[in-house]
């Protein structure tokens, strides 16, 4: 009896920890394709739009900037879309008020942008020197939106690396990244952080490793396969939740500030869903993109499946240990629950199923996981090759998220379409479509429960696009990169997004109809006035070159004259 009893207690307290330690399941097989739903947005919900540093800004060696790796990245040949760089992109650095005025057109509640490391710490290193001309900028940009109401969300690090610790340290694969981060984090905190309190630690993380240490297609151009993506995740992870206890522990109590991270996340859906092993594959998908680095930040630990397939590979490799790194036990706790906020960056779905790649080949993180992506050739693809339009994979992301990480406070920090056409085009009817399909499923996963806060459409500005340079414009502002003042013209769906901001949400049907057919009304108009812009430009540069041409012939002339009147009087 008194056996039976204990046993019966300690299965009640196994069963209560399995339930606080296991995430909630998420439902494969219910996906849902409802038709739109008209309704608004929870009261306060915050609209937005962003950016980054190095995509933006411009102004790469001005005002005592030190080298990002992206600086020295793209003045390397052959890196990037026709050779394309950041040093001037959309001059942001010269147009704080400019583009405050965008904003306003739009009604944004908030922007999100980043702080360049290197614009503040010109050698990543605080000791080494504060570049007071750089924080200046940020306080500016900071007070400029604060004044016209529009709340800053900050990201400490969207990709631009100071060059100097690439170079010495071997950047993100060496451990002491984490010390210099969070100094360099700190000192934001301290400047900044009377008057931001959203900050992002990392901007999608995932990015920093696969395409800067394994692929190689991003600075700093690394391709260390099947281990220089893991690493550099370990001590990004490390780095976040160190900042985070900085911010916690040093200034949450006078600040009252949130800090979180930008996760991106591709959705992965079974080809099959009444598939067991396709279910698999497609779990196994998200979980080696979002679930890398949020379930170490929610649960303390890599997923088991990256664990188990990583580890199994490797060991098929004859390697000793897994090319995934492992935490202590005291890392675990300290990682676990470093998340205010999840920001999550979202823009396409793939279908997966079950593929093996034998480790005998080379192990990448891609044969990892032993999968196959397929897409459906009905989807949408205006733009970028990568981006097809699939919006009801985004309820199911967020969905996915409410499940495994127990409903934390989402913004959406990233969402958007690109277009890739190189002449002019202000009618952007896809975008505006893909904005409502996109936001009306968000508007369905808040129903659904998922404790969405907040909506940031990437991106204000067409801007460098990384390795595709400026070739795809994911901008509700088109930025004219051929003329030296880089002027910038709203393209419809500025007209669209601002009617879902004013009414927060899609009120009926009539009303999101016609909110189609006006954005659209004055497109073409202004597409003639841009049609016309290049001309203008091109008046500028023969200007630049007529010019002076004229004046060395009025010189010339006026000398070959001068000769002939002193010949005649001698
Ligand atoms: C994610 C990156 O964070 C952002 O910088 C980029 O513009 C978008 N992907 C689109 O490629």
């Amino acid at each position: 009896m008194m056996l039976s009893h204990r046993v019966g207690r300690v299965c009640h307290v196994l069963v209560l920890v399995l339930c606080l330690s296991a995430a909630e399941d998420f439902d494969w097989s219910a996906n849902n394709h409802d038709s739109f739903y008209y309704g608004t947005f929870p009261n306060g919900f915050s609209w937005g739009a962003g950016g980054s540093a190095y995509q933006t800004e411009g102004a790469w060696d001005k005002d005592g900037k030190g080298l990002s790796i992206w600086d020295v990245f793209t003045h390397k040949k052959g890196k990037t879309f026709l050779n394309d760089t950041g040093d001037s992109s959309c001059d942001g650095y010269y147009k704080i008020k400019d583009d405050i005025l965008l904003m306003k057109e739009l009604n944004l509640n908030h922007y999100r942008f980043s702080i360049s490391w290197p614009r503040i710490m010109p050698t990543g290193i605080k000791s080494d020197h504060v570049n007071e001309k750089g924080l200046k900028y940020y306080d500016v940009l900071i007070d400029e939106l604060l004044e016209n109401r529009i709340t800053p969300i900050v990201t400490l690090y969207h990709w631009d690396l100071p060059q100097v610790l690439q170079e010495k340290y071997g950047g993100w694969q060496n451990i002491s990244m984490i010390n210099y981060f969070n100094d360099f984090a700190n000192l934001c905190f301290e400047r900044y952080g009377d008057r931001v309190k959203y900050w992002i630690t990392f901007n999608n993380p995932w990015s920093v490793a696969v395409e800067g240490y394994e692929t190689g297609e991003h600075a700093p151009g690394l391709k260390l396969r099947g281990t220089g993506a893991y690493r550099a995740a370990h001590h990004i992870i490390k780095a976040h939740a160190k900042v985070w206890h900085t911010y916690d522990s040093q200034w949450r109590s006078k600040q009252k500030g949130m800090v979180g991270i930008s996760l991106y996340g591709d959705w992965g859906e079974p080809v099959d869903i009444t598939n067991q092993k396709d279910i698999e594959a497609a779990e196994r998908y998200v979980q080696f993109y979002i679930g890398w680095f949020a379930t170490p930040i929610f649960h303390g630990d890599y997923p088991h499946v990256m664990k188990d397939f990583i580890g199994r590979k490797s060991t098929q490799q004859g390697l000793g240990t897994s090319r995934l790194p492992s935490f202590s036990s005291q890392e675990k706790s300290y990682i676990k629950g470093t998340c205010d906020f999840l920001g999550v960056g979202h823009f396409t779905t793939r279908y997966v199923t079950q593929k093996s790649f034998p480790s005998n080949r080379g192990n990448t993180y891609f044969s990892d996981r032993d999968i196959a992506e397929l897409v459906d050739p009905r989807w949408p693809d205006p733009g970028s090759e990568w981006l097809y339009s699939v919006p009801w994979g985004f309820r199911r992301m967020l969905n996915f998220i409410k499940t495994q990480y127990g409903n934390p406070m989402i913004f959406i920090t990233e969402n958007g379409v690109s277009e890739k056409i190189m002449c002019t085009e202000l009618c952007d009817v896809w975008r505006i479509q893909y904005y409502k399909d996109y936001i009306n499923e968000m508007l369905k996963a808040i129903r659904d429960g998922v404790n969405v806060k907040g909506y940031t459409a990437w991106s204000l500005l067409d801007k460098f696009e990384w390795d595709e340079g400026y070739s795809e414009r994911f901008g509700l502002f088109y930025v004219d990169f051929k003329n030296k003042n880089k002027p910038r013209y709203p393209k419809a769906s500025v007209q669209f997004y601002k009617r879902i901001i004013n009414s927060n949400g899609f009120p009926n049907q009539r009303e999101v109809e016609n909110w189609k057919s006006k954005a659209t009304e004055t497109c073409s108009t202004s597409n003639q006035l841009l049609a016309a812009d290049p001309l203008t430009s091109h008046m500028e540069m023969v200007t630049e070159v007529v010019v002076p041409t004229v004046c060395t012939l009025c010189i010339l002339i006026s000398a070959v004259f001068l000769m002939i009147l002193l010949r005649k009087r001698n």
